[in-house]
């Protein structure tokens, strides 16, 4: 949507045309490798897309905040007295989560008007969510004047998240959103918060997201029941090396010990972790030897692993993957994100795109009964403010 159509939107919630809205941008991410790895403080490589979240977002001198979304026919009026009460499955926990943040950071939120705008595919697992967070967060910072940094940003968003919304996720989601630079992934180390851009330099290779479109029920909850199982086998592994997350132990240590833990599923949840924070580390390697052969293999394996040990695939996200990997000129496929739904991600020649996108629509189709969306990823910068226009004619 261009931005004359967004303050028309605006003004229409909200009016007095003469007081022009300030508008931020936050992207949603893709993540090429390293997936549920993050809250067991390991590695981890996303991207920020060229889709995203607009914000476009005005102070007023009551005491009331207002919200509203050109994607939903929806708009509320929230009080500003004391804190915020959390509302049953509503998008509008994402903005109220970071406001109570900035609140229990004791930087007082005035009355204001926020109208949201995003183009990310809804519940697709490429972080629509973190994407709303940060360009809260950011937009707030920047309005109240707040002394805080991008990376407290962050941190803030992904609490708002935990603590708000409920999902007890990592870190990774909200770094790419904020951190994101054009043409670069993030390999980030989850613990440390330590990262370095590598380029990403796919010379006659397109990164393509498919969209399954299947309906993500109950994900949230299988989410936060993945993250106590890895803290469970944590206390297994914990007897035998002073470990606090997953982590923190090489795929070799693991193996010798892994009948330690006595639960065969809890046993392959860590096999997934310990071993998908290695795949991180070769890919990486891949990247910067330019060996994108290897990379696709890797991103093969991750998929096998979070299929097999993981158990958060399911039937539409193997299918898509198995389809795309059957394509002549497919490098590499698998899912991203959080999985049980959502999207996969793979690296496509770009002789090969129109063919991909017809043989593996059309198989899936056949197969699933749904109808896949395609997009061929542009790797772009992460939050920012978005210039106002010169001139506006209300
Ligand atoms: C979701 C979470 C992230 C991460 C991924 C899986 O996107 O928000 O923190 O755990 O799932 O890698």
């Amino acid at each position: 949507m261009d931005h004359q159509s967004l303050f028309d939107l605006f003004f229409q919630h909200f009016g007095k045309p003469e007081q022009l809205p300030a508008i931020y941008f936050a992207p949603g991410r893709v993540n090429l490798i390293g997936e549920h790895t993050d809250y067991n403080g390991g590695f981890v490589l996303p991207c920020a897309l060229q889709y995203g979240t607009y914000l476009l977002i005005r102070q007023v001198n009551e005491p009331v905040i207002r919200l509203a979304s050109t994607n939903v026919d929806f708009q509320t009026e929230v009080p500003l007295s004391g804190s915020f009460t959390r509302m049953e499955n509503h998008w509008v926990n994402y903005p109220l989560g970071v406001m109570d943040q900035f609140q229990q950071r004791k930087i007082s939120i005035g009355g204001m008007e926020l109208l949201f705008s995003g183009d990310i595919p809804n519940n697709a697992g490429l972080s629509s969510s973190a994407s709303i967070e940060m360009v809260t967060a950011f937009a707030l910072k920047e309005l109240l004047d707040a002394d805080l940094s991008l990376v407290e940003l962050i941190k803030l968003s992904q609490k708002a998240e935990n603590q708000f919304v409920g999902v007890n996720c990592g870190i990774m989601d909200q770094f790419a959103v904020g951190m994101g630079e054009k043409a670069h992934a993030i390999f980030l180390n989850c613990k440390t918060l330590e990262n370095k851009m590598v380029p990403v330099l796919l010379d006659g290779i397109s990164m393509v997201v498919a969209n399954t479109n299947k309906q993500r029920g109950l994900a949230d909850s299988k989410y936060n029941e993945r993250v106590a199982e890895c803290q469970l086998a944590v206390t297994y592994l914990s007897k035998l090396f002073d470990i606090s997350q997953l982590s923190e132990i090489s795929f070799m240590q693991f193996y010798k010990v892994q009948e330690q833990i006595p639960d065969e599923v809890l046993r392959r949840r860590a096999r997934h972790v310990i071993s998908e924070n290695q795949r991180v580390l070769n890919a990486v390697s891949c990247l910067w030897n330019n060996n994108i052969l290897e990379f696709g293999a890797l991103m093969n394996a991750s998929h096998e692993s979070l299929r097999d040990n993981y158990e958060v695939t399911g039937f539409e996200l193997d299918t898509l993957v198995a389809e795309a990997q059957k394509i002549h000129g497919v490098v590499g496929s698998r899912m991203t994100g959080a999985g049980f739904g959502g999207c996969t991600v793979s690296l496509v020649t770009n002789e090969a795109l129109d063919h991909f996108r017809e043989e593996v629509g059309k198989r899936y189709h056949e197969k699933t009964g749904l109808t896949a969306d395609f997009y061929v990823a542009e790797v772009s910068d992460g939050v920012r403010i978005i210039p106002l226009p010169q001139t506006y004619t209300p």
